[in-house]
């Protein structure tokens, strides 16, 4: 979609959004298809009208208003709707997120179906939102009666849908700007769909301005051919809102209040209404179903990436590469394919992640390395090596140069800088001082079937191999134990601790015992060759 194509003020102009407002611009009738708009973006300006993009401080929003009650029967859940998440944040925690950036004075969230659940998460992510409860479906213009009953309406209200994760604050601030500068009673984000089935038709007068929206099962054939779809974003003059509201009636093919009807009541009582015409379709697409909720992820794993890729980061492949909205990554990281970044993770620069490796809530200093690991709550010092296939759980804590090698897994454990557990291993409970090494196979024996007890190693301690340590036990700075050993006492600084039987060989048992077989025949063949 471009929007050069469009028709729009041209003064109003702005990078993603152009405005079409009920002055400035030329006919663009029902059934014109995108690309097809009108030319002269100047005919019918009104000379009154402020003919620069006035910066409107965002200090008049004063009330934002999410509409998150509907059922969302289409994704076919337990969940409400607006909780399923994509990159790492709900639906309506993305909204929120991009409304947050307004500093709105007040958040207002219509709730119903799943009520407790939407609530106790809104209570979790944005404690200061009110909630107002939608007990029956009426419709979109019902949630807003609802929402605003006992409102004092002052500036400005900014209304969205808590289904439209994409949305970025730039846009709403872009929205506002437009509708502020221009004084007007409504103004609409409208986007050219490539494919508008479902949405509500945006229907212009010759002059260009915006009559009313059409909802797709109150459209003719000639309204269903129209691109320009009601993407469920308005600020209102909150006066004129609240003046209006009342008068809505259901006289449609749902049978609900439409918000949308709202238009042609402020339109009829002589206010002007802005329609601005947003870029880039993509920001204002809903998730109604999985089909969407997964096209919208997809969408926002490519702005995720392409962000951090403008900051710096190397991502190998950004197709397979899932990085949460909530990450922070320095430059200078490369993420190799199929890896993925979530929750509260940090990176620091020059970490190199992956191939396939998770990250989960996990903090990686500078230069470490991670291979095809899965790692939850980890911390992971700098120019640390973890992998391949680790996987590391919460409260483990590798310190500067330490290894956590293949096949090895750690839990709530902390090892010291310069300390590899570089084989086959599980430590679980433990904490590893520097410069130690633990041999391969070997297994921190933390649970007795009923609690789990802690290991304590010391500096520059060497842990024989397929050694069991069975917590609790302390191995003193220094201090060796023998490969194989099932260590149950404590090892003092600088001894060597064997826990093992006594090895004995009992001679000719194979040519006693399996005379004829392949193993007899090489031990009598070696017999002769000793003579
Ligand atoms: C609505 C618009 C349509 C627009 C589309 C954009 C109306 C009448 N239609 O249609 O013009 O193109 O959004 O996505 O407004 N909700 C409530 N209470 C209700 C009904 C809805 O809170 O009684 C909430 C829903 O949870 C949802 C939002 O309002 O978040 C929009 O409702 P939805 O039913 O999805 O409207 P659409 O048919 O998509
Ligand atoms: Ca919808």
């Amino acid at each position: 979609m471009v929007a050069s194509t469009h028709i729009y003020e041209g003064e109003y102009a702005f990078r993603h959004c152009v405005v079409a407002s009920t002055w400035a611009f030329e006919a663009q009738g029902p059934g014109s298809i995108p690309g097809g708009g009108a030319t002269d973006i100047r005919k019918g300006l009104n000379s009154n009208q402020p003919s620069r993009l006035i910066s409107v401080s965002t200090s008049r929003l004063d009330t934002v208003v999410i509409l998150a009650a509907g059922e969302g029967t289409r994704m076919k859940s337990a969940t409400p709707k607006v909780l399923h998440s994509i990159a790492g944040r709900s639906l309506v925690g993305h909204v929120l997120a991009a409304v947050d950036e307004l500093n709105p004075k007040n958040v207002r969230i219509v709730v119903g179906s799943g009520r407790e659940s939407v609530e106790s998460h809104l209570q979790e992510i944005a404690p200061k939102a009110h909630t107002v409860f939608q007990e029956k479906r009426g419709g979109t213009g019902h949630a807003t009666q609802l929402a605003l009953a006992d409102i004092k309406p002052e500036g400005t209200i900014l209304i969205l849908a808590g289904d439209t994760p994409l949305l970025t604050s730039h846009s709403l601030k872009e929205l506002l700007e437009v509708h502020n500068a221009g004084g007007f009673a409504a103004s609409v984000l409208t986007a050219e769909h490539p494919d508008p089935t479902g949405y509500g038709r945006i229907i212009r007068g010759d002059d260009g301005s915006l009559l009313r929206i059409v909802e797709e099962r109150d459209a003719d054939e000639l309204v269903k051919n129209i691109f320009e779809i009601n993407s469920g974003v308005y600020a209102f003059d909150a006066k004129k809102l609240v003046g209006a509201i009342g008068k809505l009636k259901s006289n449609n093919a749902q049978g609900e209040l439409y918000l949308t009807d709202v238009i042609e009541i402020l339109r009829n009582d002589g206010g002007q209404i802005a329609a601005a015409l947003i870029e880039d379709f993509i920001e204002v697409l809903g998730v109604n179903d999985r089909v969407q909720l997964a096209e919208s992820a997809a969408l926002m794993r490519e702005r995720i990436n392409e962000e951090f890729m403008r900051q710096g980061v190397t991502i190998v492949d950004p197709t397979t590469t899932w990085i949460d909205a909530t990450v922070k990554i320095a430059a200078d990281v490369t993420v190799l394919p199929g890896s993925s970044i979530t929750g509260s993770s940090l990176i620091e620069s020059n970490a190199v992640i992956g191939p396939r490796t998770t990250l989960i809530d996990c903090t990686v200093a500078c230069c470490a390395e991670i291979a095809e690991s899965y790692c939850s709550g980890a911390t992971i010092g700098e120019s640390a090596k973890v992998g391949p296939f680790s996987y590391l759980r919460p409260g483990t804590t590798l310190g500067k140069n330490s290894k956590a090698g293949a096949f090895v897994e750690m839990k709530n454990a902390q090892v010291g800088e310069g300390s590899k557990v570089p084989h086959l291993s599980y430590v679980g409970d433990a904490t590893i001082g520097e410069g130690t090494n633990i041999g391969a196979a070997t297994v921190f024996v933390n649970y007795d079937g009923v609690e789990k007890h802690h290991t304590t190693i010391g500096d520059h301690v060497r842990i024989g191999s397929d050694s069991m340590l069975v917590a609790p036990v302390e191995i003193g700075d220094g201090a060796y134990t023998a490969a194989g050993s099932v260590i149950t006492e404590n090892v003092p600084a600088g001894a060597m601790g064997v826990a093992r039987a006594k090895q004995r060989n009992v001679i000719g048992w194979v040519l006693r015992k399996r005379s004829g077989s392949k193993s007899a025949e090489a031990a009598s063949k070696s017999d002769e060759k000793k003579g």
